[in-house]
């Protein structure tokens, strides 16, 4: 049990974990609630050799606005070294204020490297459930192995969390989820389960539909568990948005607002660095990790700089918007910063984790070509340049990482991208949605037809689940869990197909 002892208390402290943060009244130290304000959970996440974050937001009721009082309400963490909480290596005061939705983040520094550490927050009368976080390697660390897990899209209404249970019982060091955390869709009747509130615009919207996914024990179970590295996609602001073109195409100011708010709920509900605090419609999401000499993983946002889809978006004929040098999802400071990051990067694999598809895909059957312009696919001066510098600088071991589709994919990724006798220069995963589109099947005709057409094209399957990568020096296998249902409980999990890339050897090869 916590004893009050056990917490450090200094004005410093108290405002050293939000420089930036401001809040209007004084901290309300033992507030008496009636209910626990810990409905939604608490996470861990952005973890360094030395550093992590931790999160968690107080709403007694969550669903309305959260229900709490105007003022500030002091928040007591702290860190220990066993999962009973008993020998307490780190420990501080924070605030929880009404300008950020009471959600409280701490960042935690003098930890070890590569611990498992428990966690665990007070606030007045009331103690969260204790999580489980570990730190990364040191930076020069020559680690042997990670095993780490992807995931993407859980459309609430679209079915139930099962895959997530199944992957709160798996061994995994951290975890990174690549976007389509919430959707942003009004509640619609004959779903699984039903959005509360309609298309969300404001922020109190976008707080009321975090708070409902949150609310889901086993969404709750999977960051309890250990660490994760987020980033968004497109339905945490707007389906398809690119920049400041929304998906019908509002004024641009309106449109500013409503981004501004989406990325500040995002922010508060997720475990992210004082570094990701937006500014109005600016967030900065984009960043990197390194796991040792291992690995250097590369978050990236392929949403808030990108350039409006070419010919009008959705599936269409190749047309000249595709082929211009000028549009970009990445913008030209992210694209340096990758850039520049591969080349520098001391780390054996090197993976490249964002949100959508890179792999040419032409979804006509026949002589005819159709591409999402909504993918890499749209944007193919910018996949040029990167394969090429792939191909030319050579980093190490590089691995595209996605979401987005909704289906399980291996690709390898050629140097011309529709060309299967060009050299292959990375290899791609992506994974399937947690819920997105329901109750999966084996694999489509479309998708078969798909798979006959688009050579570099290693598997496609059709079902949810979420994928669990083991990466050791030689060599990095990824295996796709699935789920046969989404739409009742009680669905198994399974490993649908694993494959390998060794070491030097770009491709995916079947186990
Ligand atoms: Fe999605």
């Amino acid at each position: 049990m916590l004893s009050r002892r056990d917490f450090f208390y200094s004005t410093l402290a108290l405002y050293a974990a939000w420089p930036r943060q401001l809040f209007a009244g004084v901290p309300q130290r033992n507030t008496r609630f009636e209910t626990s304000p810990f409905t939604l959970g608490v996470a861990s996440g952005d973890p360094t050799a030395t550093g992590i974050v931790l999160w968690t937001r107080l709403a007694v009721d969550p669903l309305n606005g959260g229900g709490m009082p105007p003022q500030p309400v002091e928040v007591e963490w702290r860190v220990a070294a066993d999962e009973q909480m008993s020998r307490t290596v780190k420990s501080g005061a924070t605030v929880a204020a009404r300008e950020w939705g009471h959600t409280v983040h701490v960042e935690v520094e003098g930890l070890r490297p590569q611990t498992w550490y428990w966690y665990q927050f007070r606030a007045g009368n009331e103690l969260s459930a204790v999580g489980r976080t570990r730190t990364f390697p040191a930076a020069r660390a020559d680690v042997d192995r990670a095993r780490f897990g992807f995931v993407s899209c859980q459309h609430y209404e679209q079915g139930l969390y099962t895959a997530l249970e199944h992957m709160a019982g798996e061994d995994l060091d951290f975890a990174l989820h690549l976007g389509d955390y919430i959707y942003e869709n009004p509640g619609g009747p004959n779903r699984v389960r039903r959005h509360v509130g309609g298309e969300l615009l404001t922020l109190e919207d976008y707080r009321n539909r975090y708070a409902q996914y949150k609310s889901d024990p086993a969404l709750q179970a999977v960051h309890v568990r250990f660490p994760w590295i987020v980033v968004w996609d497109d339905h945490e602001v707007d389906n398809n948005y690119a920049g400041l073109t929304s998906e019908s195409n509002d004024p641009v100011e309106e449109f500013a607002k409503r981004r501004a708010a989406a990325y500040q709920a995002y922010y508060e509900h997720m475990p992210l660095r004082r570094s990701s605090i937006p500014r109005g419609p600016l967030m900065q999401i984009h960043r990197p990790f390194s796991y040792g000499r291992l690995a250097s993983f590369f978050m990236m946002d392929t949403r808030q700089f990108r350039t409006d889809q070419p010919c009008g978006d959705n599936v269409k004929p190749l047309c000249d918007g595709v082929r211009d040098p000028k549009a970009t999802l990445l913008g030209p400071t992210q694209e340096k910063w990758l850039v520049d990051g591969l080349s520098r990067s001391p780390a054996r694999w090197n993976f490249l984790a964002q949100q959508i598809m890179m792999a040419r895909l032409d979804r006509v059957p026949g002589p005819d070509v159709g591409i999402s312009m909504d993918k890499w696919d749209g944007y193919e001066a910018e996949r040029n340049r990167l394969l090429k510098f792939l191909a030319e600088k050579k980093p190490s071991n590089p691995i595209v990482l996605a979401g987005d589709i909704h289906n399980n994919w291996v690709n390898d990724l050629h140097v011309d991208a529709a060309d299967v006798t060009s050299p292959i220069v990375a290899t791609e995963f992506v994974g399937t949605s947690v819920t997105s589109t329901g109750d999966g099947v084996e694999i489509t005709e479309a998708q078969q037809a798909m798979v006959a057409e688009n050579p570099w094209v290693r598997f496609c399957n059709n079902q949810r689940g979420y994928v669990v990568c083991e990466l050791a020096k030689d060599a990095l296998r990824t295996n796709y869990r699935v789920v046969d249902f989404v739409s009742r409980p009680g669905a198994q999990i399974r490993t649908r197909a694993s494959f390998v890339v060794e070491t030097g050897r770009p491709g995916a090869q079947p186990t």
